[in-house]
């Protein structure tokens, strides 16, 4: 029993939908965004740069992650505030939070824990030799110089 006309047209109908959308599916645009993480693997262009364990344009210790610290504490203050700096992850968490809270600076995201624990590992508390450790002063006790 052959199929009428209409039928025909139904099963014509169906049968390009289902190549449209496969031509759809195959020539789609690849997802814009690329993964962070992927970006990441890529060979650092900061390496180049290394000489006995310090990034030398920045003075930062290259170890796991420092292209972080490269990426977000080189843009406002040289990075002698950091490398005379020695705190707990605790305490950098928290100079952190207070720069994004009076200095603009920007939210770190998914990189705020590898860097803090770089921060940490490479200007942390356990290598303390010398300096203090940076004062705890309240909120209201900040002033302004005249
Ligand atoms: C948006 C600007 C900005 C960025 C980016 C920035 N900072 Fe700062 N930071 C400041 C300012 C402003 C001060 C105060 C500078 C001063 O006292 O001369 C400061 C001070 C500091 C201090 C000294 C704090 C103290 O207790 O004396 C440290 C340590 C520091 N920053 C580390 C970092 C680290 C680590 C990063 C990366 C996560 C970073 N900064 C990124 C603005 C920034």
């Amino acid at each position: 029993m052959a199929a009428d006309r209409h039928t025909r047209n139904i099963m014509w109908m169906m049968a390009l939908v289902s190549i449209l959308a496969t031509v759809v599916a195959l020539t789609g645009e690849p997802p814009k965004e690329p993964k962070r993480a992927q970006v990441q693997k890529e060979p650092l262009p900061f390496d180049d740069d290394v000489v006995d364990g310090i990034h030398l344009p920045t003075g930062l210790r290259a170890i796991k992650n420092y292209e972080l610290a490269i990426q977000h504490c080189t843009a406002c203050h040289g990075t002698e505030l950091i490398t005379n700096t020695k705190l707990s992850q605790k305490d950098w968490l928290e100079t952190i939070r207070w720069m994004q809270k009076k200095q603009n600076l920007w939210e770190l995201s998914k990189d705020e824990k590898p860097l803090i624990a770089y921060l940490a590992a490479a200007y942390g508390q356990d290598t303390t030799q010398g300096r203090r450790r940076t004062l705890e002063i309240a909120e209201s006790d900040w002033y302004v110089l005249e």
